[in-house]
C-alpha cells in the first residue's frame, strides 16, 4: 500500500494553516497509523484504517476525537456500523440526544432506537418516499440553509454523527456541504470582531423553517416560540481556537433593534457562506459516516434531483455539547427541546 511512504506527524497540535495554502498532504496519526487526508486548505479530512468491526476502544477513539477536534469534519468511508455499532461509538463523544420528546408529542418514529435522528427522507408510514409536503421533507428543506444542529434547544449539540443506510442513485444530489466557522472567524476584519465580541444571539428552530417554507410557516412567529441565547462569538475548546456560531436558526440579535439585527445577521450568514471556507463532501457508499463539531463547523444538505423520486435513508446521532458552554445563556440545566411532532 502507498501509506508507506506517508511521513507520520503528530496531530493535536492545531497549527493554524493560512486558507491560501495548497491543502496538506495525507499523513498517519501517531498511535494507530490512521491514514489522515485533508480535503480543504483549512479544514475537514477523510479517515481511513479504522476497524469500525470492531468495538471501538477509548485510546482508538481519542485518536480519532483528536482529528474530529482539529479538522471540524471527518468522513470515514465504508464504516457498515450497525445501529447499535453507531450509537456505541457515538457515545464515546458525551451523552447523546433523543427524539422521544417528539415522540410524546405524537411524532411516528421511522427507526429503532430514539437515539437515531432520521435525516432522511422516507415516509415511516409507508417506507416509500414522503411526499415533499410532509413535515420531516420540510426540515429537509430547512436543512438546505447552512446551519448547526440544535442550537435552538435550551443544550445546544457538540457532535453530530450521520450515517448513510440508503443513498440515491449516483448523480441525482444529496451531498453535504461544510463551512469552516473557525477560519472565518479568524479572518473577519478587526473592526467586526470588536464589533461582534459579546453579542448574543437568539436561535429559533421555528425562523429557519419559515425561511425555508415560508407559505407553510406564515401563521408562526418565532418571537412567541422559545429562543435558545448563545454568544456569537466563542472559545472552541478542544482547540482554543475561536469560533462564529452563526446559523440559519439565528432569528435576532439580543437587544438590538430589529433592522440592524437583521442587517447584521445577514453579513455573518454572508461570511460563512464565501466559497472560500466551504467544503462539499459526496456520500459515496452505504456505511459512510461523517462525523462534525457544530461548535467549529455549519453544514447544509444540497438536495438534488433524487428530491420526491428516489429514498435516501441517513441516520443522525446527536451528542448533547460537553463544552462549558452548551447551555449558552439558557441558564444551568436547561434541557428543553424544540421541535414539530
Ligand atoms: C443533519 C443534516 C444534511 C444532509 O443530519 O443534521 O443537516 O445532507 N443533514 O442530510
Ligand atoms: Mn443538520
Amino acid at each position: 500500500m502507498a501509506t508507506e511512504t506517508i511521513a507520520v506527524r503528530p496531530t493535536p497540535t492545531w497549527i493554524p494553516l493560512k486558507i491560501e495554502d495548497p491543502i496538506p498532504p495525507p499523513f498517519l496519526t501517531p498511535k494507530f497509523g490512521f491514514k489522515v487526508t485533508p480535503i480543504h486548505p483549512t479544514f475537514g479530512c477523510e479517515l481511513e484504517g479504522v476497524d469500525w468491526s470492531k468495538d471501538i476502544s477509548e485510546e482508538v477513539y481519542q485518536e480519532i476525537r483528536d482529528v474530529v477536534d482539529k479538522y471540524g469534519v471527518v468522513a470515514c468511508r465504508k464504516t457498515g456500523l450497525s445501529d447499535e455499532a453507531h450509537i456505541k461509538f457515538s457515545a464515546h463523544f458525551g451523552e447523546l440526544d433523543d427524539v422521544r420528546p417528539y415522540q410524546k408529542a405524537g411524532r411516528v418514529h421511522r427507526l429503532a432506537y430514539p437515539e437515531l435522528f432520521d435525516a432522511g427522507n422516507i415516509d415511516p408510514h409507508t417506507g416509500d418516499v414522503a411526499p415533499l409536503t410532509a413535515a420531516q421533507v420540510i426540515g429537509n428543506k430547512a436543512n438546505e440553509q447552512f446551519h448547526v444542529d440544535s442550537s435552538f434547544n435550551g443544550r445546544r449539540a457538540g457532535h453530530s454523527l450521520l450515517l448513510a443506510h440508503i443513498l440515491p442513485p449516483k448523480g441525482t444530489g444529496g451531498s453535504t456541504e461544510y463551512s469552516d466557522s473557525r477560519t472565518a472567524y479568524e479572518e473577519l476584519p478587526d473592526e467586526t470582531k470588536q464589533r461582534i465580541e459579546g453579542l448574543v444571539a437568539n436561535h429559533s428552530l421555528f425562523h429557519s423553517r419559515k425561511k425555508a417554507v415560508p407559505e407553510y410557516f406564515k401563521d408562526t412567529d418565532p418571537s412567541k416560540l422559545p429562543l435558545s441565547k448563545h454568544k456569537l462569538v466563542q472559545l472552541h475548546e478542544p482547540s482554543g481556537r475561536r469560533n462564529l456560531y452563526i446559523a440559519s436558526y439565528v432569528y435576532s440579535i439580543e437587544g438590538m433593534p430589529k433592522d440592524e439585527s437583521d442587517a447584521l445577521i445577514q453579513e455573518l450568514l454572508t461570511v460563512v457562506e464565501t466559497p472560500r471556507y466551504r467544503v462539499t463532501i459526496d456520500w459515496k457508499d452505504e456505511g459512510d459516516m461523517i462525523i462534525w463539531d457544530n461548535t467549529a463547523v455549519l453544514h447544509r444538505a444540497t438536495g438534488g434531483s433524487y428530491e420526491g423520486k428516489f429514498r435516501r435513508d441517513m441516520r443522525r446521532t446527536t451528542v448533547k455539547d460537553m463544552s462549558s458552554a452548551r447551555f449558552g445563556l439558557n441558564g444551568e440545566g436547561a434541557d428543553w427541546r424544540v421541535g414539530l411532532p
